[in-house]
């Protein structure tokens, strides 16, 4: 089977581990301490604006947290959003407020937040969808205008950048995944990202506990080291070593992973460019860079998107669609004001697209066959 997403390991990261191991600290600790300083020269900003913690899941609750978002606030978040995003929200007792897309990029728009705007929204938790960025200008002068914060959810836009900006790093929070499908893969683990380094420090605590002091040798010996104190009731969401030694040598590789996820995408823009019975991703503007997370393509022609999944994963090519629509999850539609009828783009894109395989391990051969299927397709429907 051609895999969708598949992560590429290898020697490098087993020595790394190897090298955890006898070390005898398993926990977090000097490897953590590098990855968020090689992360952060990566990003372009200040070591004092990130920490890694255990998923990004984590990062999107604890951001509900850090802002002070509970009952009576409104979250905006667009429809086509992680499902970790909805629970969020949810969770701390706000109200989703779930906001249409671009029909083809499937990124939020600053014209879809504004028809969501109440005096009690707080916050706008947006994704960049495959790695694409938004359109932050107008996102942040929105922001700024109705005193909302922003928060960037990157988990797939690892490398992006807007403008000359790391997504993430844009608007006051930002957090990325790790997980075993991402791109810089370690198991899991993630590295969330604020604007205002005080905020940062405490949302470190809310993540340990909200343990105040750091037990253990690094305490005076003067002092009964086994006591602490807390400053809120906080969970325990920490990333390990062995997980980080992972981290640290993917974050090497990764230039070399997103040049060859371009690849693919210049790829397949050339083998299918022809098709006028398909929608291929848009090209990435001047001004920005993606990690090509995905390549969606979306079949014009109503009811053939599943079937063409179908035929590809017969014919041994495992596709998918990303994201489920948040405004079609019944649960979702049961605790909050949801209509079908304003999410006319989502539900074009939810039922049109298909993520097709993009990942820095597929071989040209592998390309070509995904893309000879597609076509084939095409010819036995008379598309
Ligand atoms: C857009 C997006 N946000 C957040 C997450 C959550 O990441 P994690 O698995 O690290 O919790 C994912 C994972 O699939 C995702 O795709």
């Amino acid at each position: 089977m051609i895999n969708v997403f598949q992560p590429s390991l290898g020697k490098e990261e087993l020595d790394r581990i190897q090298g955890v191991f006898e070390s005898n600290w398993l926990g977090k600790g000097k490897l953590n301490d590098e990855f968020e300083t090689g992360f952060a020269a990566q990003l372009g900003c200040g070591r004092e604006h990130v920490f890694t913690t255990n998923c990004c899941s984590e990062g999107l609750f604890a951001s509900m947290h850090m802002f002070d978002i509970g009952p009576g606030d409104e979250v905006i978040l667009p429809s086509i959003s992680f499902v970790g995003a909805g629970n969020a929200v949810g969770a701390c007792g706000a109200k989703m407020v779930l906001c249409d897309v671009d029909p083809r990029t499937l990124n939020v728009r600053a014209c879809d937040i504004e028809k969501k705007l109440t005096p009690k929204t707080k916050a706008v938790l947006l994704i960049h969808y495959g790695g694409v960025p938004c359109e932050m200008d107008e996102i942040l002068a929105l922001a700024k205008k109705h005193n909302f914060a922003v928060i960037e959810d990157s988990a797939c836009s690892v490398y992006s950048t807007y403008k000359g900006k790391a997504c993430g790093t844009i608007g006051d929070m930002g957090m990325w995944s790790f997980d075993a499908m991402k791109i810089l893969v370690c198991g899991d683990g993630s590295m969330l990202y604020f604007k205002d380094p005080e905020k940062k420090i405490q949302a470190e605590k809310w993540l340990y506990f909200g343990l105040e002091s750091k037990s253990g040798y690094s305490n005076s010996v003067d002092k009964k080291w086994w006591e602490y104190d807390v400053s809120s009731f906080g969970h325990r969401a920490i990333m390990n070593d062995v997980t980080a030694a992972m981290a640290c040598e993917q974050l090497k590789k990764l230039p070399g992973f997103i040049a060859r996820r371009k690849e693919i995408s210049d790829m397949y823009d050339k083998l299918l460019g022809d098709l006028e019975w398909l929608d291929l991703p848009q090209p990435i503007k001047e001004d920005c860079t993606s990690t090509y997370y995905f390549y969606h393509i979306q079949v014009k022609a109503d009811d053939h998107r599943d079937l063409l999944a179908k035929f590809l994963r017969e014919n041994g090519v495992y596709t998918t669609f990303r994201y489920f629509p948040l405004h079609r999850v019944p649960y979702y539609i049961n605790h909050f004001d949801i209509k079908d009828e304003d999410f006319p783009n989502a539900n074009y894109a939810s039922d049109h697209t298909l993520c097709i395989p993009v990942h820095q391990s597929l071989t040209n051969e592998e390309v070509e066959t995904v893309a000879a299927l597609i076509r084939k397709y095409g010819e036995i429907n008379g598309l």
